[in-house]
């Protein structure tokens, strides 16, 4: 296999089967903030490109394993939607794919912004952004996908880190290295038989195969602001699920970013599919608690006893989820 890295020089890139003739590579650079894989924007005589390799690791973290299938997965889900009349104009174009060398070839969207400025409050969304994103998960879940992979090993990756890890009392994470006094606070969550019970269900309720084709991580960070407008990057998490887990882990992000009442409000009125309130009531919570007390932190600008109030809040949308 064929493994890049940040320094593979650009005369080994250009031995790669993938530039046209006559087609010269001409600088490599990282493409944006990146952990899980290798992503490059190259530029050429012709054009700019990304390039993406998976690795049977995170790239940033040499020593924890990850499913390299993954990219395959991104493939697949791009193939789906370019291809799509209403769903094409969201997602970069794929130029190739080499499968043995996990690595997949796309148009570079140019060099945007993604929305994880909300968390500190030097981004913000507006009405129009939340009607492109609504635009854009109304197509995905329409879109009949019934053989697309399972994905199941980054599932159960992903149901790690949102259902278990976050809840175990002695998992070895710090949290008063992000904030002091979180740890403590965290406690309580830990500790609330009814709430883990709670969670535990619903850990395996995504792990249950659904019926929509779900980007799988539809957060601030998989969503570009382009010259050409808003894109949505990055869906190596996706599986057929329930279209509940996309809509209540966006919902979530809204109130981590701490963004108008109003935007989550038009999130849930401009949804054009059927959905279980409950259900995505409860993905939502358990999104909330992940990002405040689990390993994969966003970087929130809130101090601790507002996070007291989300934490809570976010329980009450898990523990209360019926009413
Ligand atoms: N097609 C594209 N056009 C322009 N920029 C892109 C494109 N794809 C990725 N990028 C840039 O590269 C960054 C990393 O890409 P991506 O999120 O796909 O990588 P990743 O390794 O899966 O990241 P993460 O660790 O967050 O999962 C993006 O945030 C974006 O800035
Ligand atoms: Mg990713």
């Amino acid at each position: 296999m064929i493994e890049l890295s940040e320094n593979t020089s650009l005369r080994e890139l250009q031995a790669l089967s993938f530039w046209e003739k006559e087609e010269i590579l001409q600088e490599s650079s990282s493409a944006g903030p990146s952990n899980m894989n290798l992503v490059l924007r190259i530029k050429t005589s012709n054009r700019s490109v990304i390039l993406k390799q998976s690795k049977p690791y995170v790239r940033k973290f040499p020593q924890i394993p990850a499913p390299i299938q993954r990219i395959q997965v991104e493939f697949e889900f791009l193939q789906l939607l370019e291809n799509h009349p209403l769903a094409a104009k969201f997602v970069p174009k794929i130029l190739a794919y080499d499968a043995s060398n996990h690595i997949l070839l796309t148009e570079d969207l140019g060099k945007g912004k993604d929305f994880s400025g909300i968390y500190s409050g030097e981004k913000s969304l507006n009405e129009t952004d939340i009607s492109t994103l609504m635009e854009f998960i109304n197509v995905l879940h329409g879109i009949q996908a019934k053989d697309f992979p399972d994905n199941m090993d980054m599932r159960i990756l992903n149901h790690e880190h949102i259902f278990h890890f976050p809840f175990q009392k002695e998992n070895g994470f710090d949290l008063d290295s992000i904030q002091p006094g979180l740890q403590k606070l965290s406690l309580e969550f830990k500790h609330n038989e009814l709430l883990k019970e709670k969670i535990e269900s619903l850990g395996k309720q995504y792990l249950s195969k659904g019926e929509t084709l779900l980007h799988g991580d539809f957060y601030p960070g998989s969503w570009l602001e382009v010259s050409t407008g808003l894109k949505v990057i990055d869906p190596e998490f996706g599986f057929m699920g329930d279209r509940e887990f996309d809509l209540g882990v966006f919902l979530a992000h809204l109130d981590l970013g701490q963004q108008k009442e109003d935007l989550k409000n038009q999130v849930i009125s401009s949804y054009s599919h059927s959905f279980n309130l409950p259900l995505l009531k409860a993905y939502r919570g358990v999104e909330i608690l992940r990002r405040l007390i689990g390993i994969a932190q966003v970087p929130v600008n809130m101090t601790l006893s507002q996070k007291e109030a989300l934490l809570n809040f976010a329980k009450s949308l898990i523990i209360d989820a019926h009413e």
